[in-house]
């Protein structure tokens, strides 16, 4: 197996963030540093990172998880914040969040050890829908305001690709988009003159918050799991 999935697969990082660390030097073979992230290896292999020694793929785990607003949507906080990651139990297992809620959102997101899994699902080119549900300023929502969000605003990233989008009653917006760039909701709101006071993401591909209590999380079953791949 390559170096870096091995690394994805022992819940190191995504395979991505594990290319990261190899190319880094942080990675021996036998005691030798290896910075070529396709070198083939398996269990007996004596992979270590920063000198700590990788046994063979560690169990997968995907949890959902009603994250609260302020708690941090990063595996880590360098100011000792609370991040998703601290709401899940790992037994050990190094877990990290898929993609990225705002500090001051709410709602679903994942929680892996599952790199491959992470990366899938977070890459453009899955297009995996999220819906989020915004309470907005001000009240109502015009209706040429929604037609503009569901064609797509102009961001100073670039134009937004379709939504759908409906006002569920004045003032809360229900917008479905396929694309993950950072505060898009937030963004695609103001281009139409509306602020966004609360969001909450509701779904996630397959996945619905439904009633998992705020702070709350549950781990997803293997059919589940097999759902989202095909997201
Ligand atoms: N869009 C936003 O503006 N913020 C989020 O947290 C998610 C989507």
């Amino acid at each position: 197996m390559r170096l870096a999935k091995f690394l994805a697969h022992a819940g190191v990082a995504s395979r991505r963030g594990a290319e990261e660390i190899i190319r880094a030097g942080r990675v021996t073979i036998a005691d030798k540093i290896v910075t070529d992230p396709a070198r083939d290896v398996d269990a007996d292999s004596g992979v270590a990172v920063d000198g700590r020694y990788l046994e063979g793929p560690e169990e997968r785990m995907v949890f959902v998880l009603n994250k609260p607003v302020g708690v941090l949507s990063t595996a880590a906080d360098t100011h000792g914040r609370r991040t998703v990651v601290d709401l899940v139990p790992s037994r050990g297992a190094r877990l990290y969040p898929v993609g990225r809620l705002d500090a001051d959102s709410c709602g679903l997101i994942l929680v892996t050890n599952d790199g491959d899994l992470a990366q899938r699902l977070t890459h453009p080119s899955f297009e995996v829908p999220r819906t989020y549900r915004a309470t907005v300023r001000p009240v109502p929502v015009s209706e040429h305001a929604l037609r503009t969000l569901r064609e797509g605003v102009e961001l100073d990233d670039g134009r937004t690709a379709p939504a759908k989008v409906r006002q569920l009653r004045p003032g809360v917006l229900e917008i479905t988009i396929h694309e993950g760039r950072n505060h898009q909701v937030k963004r695609m709101c103001e281009a139409v003159g509306h602020r966004v006071n609360t969001l909450q993401r509701v779904r996630f591909g397959p996945l619905r918050l439904d009633d998992l209590p705020e702070g709350a999380h549950r781990r997803l079953k293997g059919a589940e799991v097999e759902g989202l791949r095909k997201a």
